[in-house]
């Protein structure tokens, strides 16, 4: 085996503009209807043929992600080598900027850029669509991994439907100091709405048409969670950083997914600095990250064949 071949995949972070959940079904799961947005946070995967499946995570919270058979980047090469027959391993390398547990599809992230990147390495030549369906198998976030831009997402999230949003909107992301477990987020809303009649998922019209048109201030006012009030519930300080945010004039803000992540919507790259600081300055997070959306999905950007 050569070894040296090598690819390179740049995979942004989601987050959540609306996310409207349902009841359990039976499997456990929730139907939703959400909007994500991939924004300009990104993983970098470097991948290079060898004799096993194996991922090695460098940066800031590297040590928090499963280097294992459990590592989602490790599953879908997994997944990817046992549909397509592929008899190479893979080496995979993370440089991880997207918060762990942060509501931001971190794992889900690394697991579309695998995808794409084994695909490109064992030359397997997956359709977009065949991609996709094993994507979903992976998680409910890893389709839109692939997809990228702005999409409606239905079923678990894994149903995609590309939205049309016109413009370039500007993010303000707080970090908690933990992550929060999805399931444990997932299983706190059921407890919340116990006994309560809940209505079938439904995006608000008005943030289609506020994608439609452009308009960040309506987009800021349309912004939604189910969610919401459970990882409050689970992590009350949540509720200061909120408060915070649409105290130093966002124009809107969303936990995202599941959270912990609190995104703020702001007019320009100046209002964003600007809330930055505010955020900073009144010590209601771990850290602050500024981003664009939308941007596109897992991509290989770079790839050497040396045979
Ligand atoms: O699909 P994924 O593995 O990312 O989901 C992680 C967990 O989040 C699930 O096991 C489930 O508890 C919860 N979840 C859910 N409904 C969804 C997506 C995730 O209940 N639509």
């Amino acid at each position: 085996m050569s070894g040296r071949s090598e690819v390179l995949v740049r995979v942004p972070a989601k987050i959540n503009l609306a996310l409207l959940v349902s009841q359990p079904r039976p499997d456990g799961y929730h139907d939703v209807e959400t909007v994500y947005h991939a924004i300009s946070v990104y993983d970098d995967l470097t991948a290079s043929l060898d004799d096993d499946i194996s991922v090695a995570t460098i940066g800031s919270q590297a040590d928090q992600v499963p280097q294992g058979a459990d590592n989602l980047a490790v599953r879908a090469a997994v997944l990817l080598a046992e549909h397509t027959g592929a008899a190479d391993g893979v080496r995979m390398r993370v440089r991880k900027r997207i918060p762990v547990a942060g509501g931001m599809a971190g794992g889900s992230a690394d697991a579309a850029a695998a995808l794409v990147a084994c695909d490109r390495l064992w030359r397997t030549g997956l359709t977009r669509a065949a991609l996709l369906e094993l994507a979903a198998e992976i998680g409910s976030d890893v389709p839109f991994c692939l997809m990228g831009g702005t999409a409606v997402g239905t079923g678990r999230g894994e149903h995609l439907t590309p939205a049309l949003a016109r413009g370039t909107f500007h993010w303000v992301i707080a970090l908690a100091d933990e992550g929060l477990s999805t399931p444990a987020v997932y299983a706190e809303c059921d407890r919340l709405r116990a006994g309560r009649a809940v209505p079938t998922p439904r995006i608000p019209a008005a943030m289609m048409q506020a994608l439609r048109s452009g308009d960040a201030v309506a987009l800021g006012a349309a912004m939604t969670n189910d969610l919401q009030p459970a990882a409050v519930n689970l992590m009350p300080d949540l509720a200061r950083t909120l408060e915070v945010g649409i105290g130093d004039g966002a124009l809107g803000a969303v936990i995202s997914g599941s959270g912990p992540s609190v995104a703020f919507l702001v007019a320009s790259t100046e209002a964003a600095l600007d809330l930055s600081i505010g955020l900073t300055a009144a010590g209601v997070c771990r850290d602050v990250l500024r981003a664009t959306g939308p941007v596109p999905g897992a991509r290989a950007v770079e790839a050497r064949w040396s045979t």
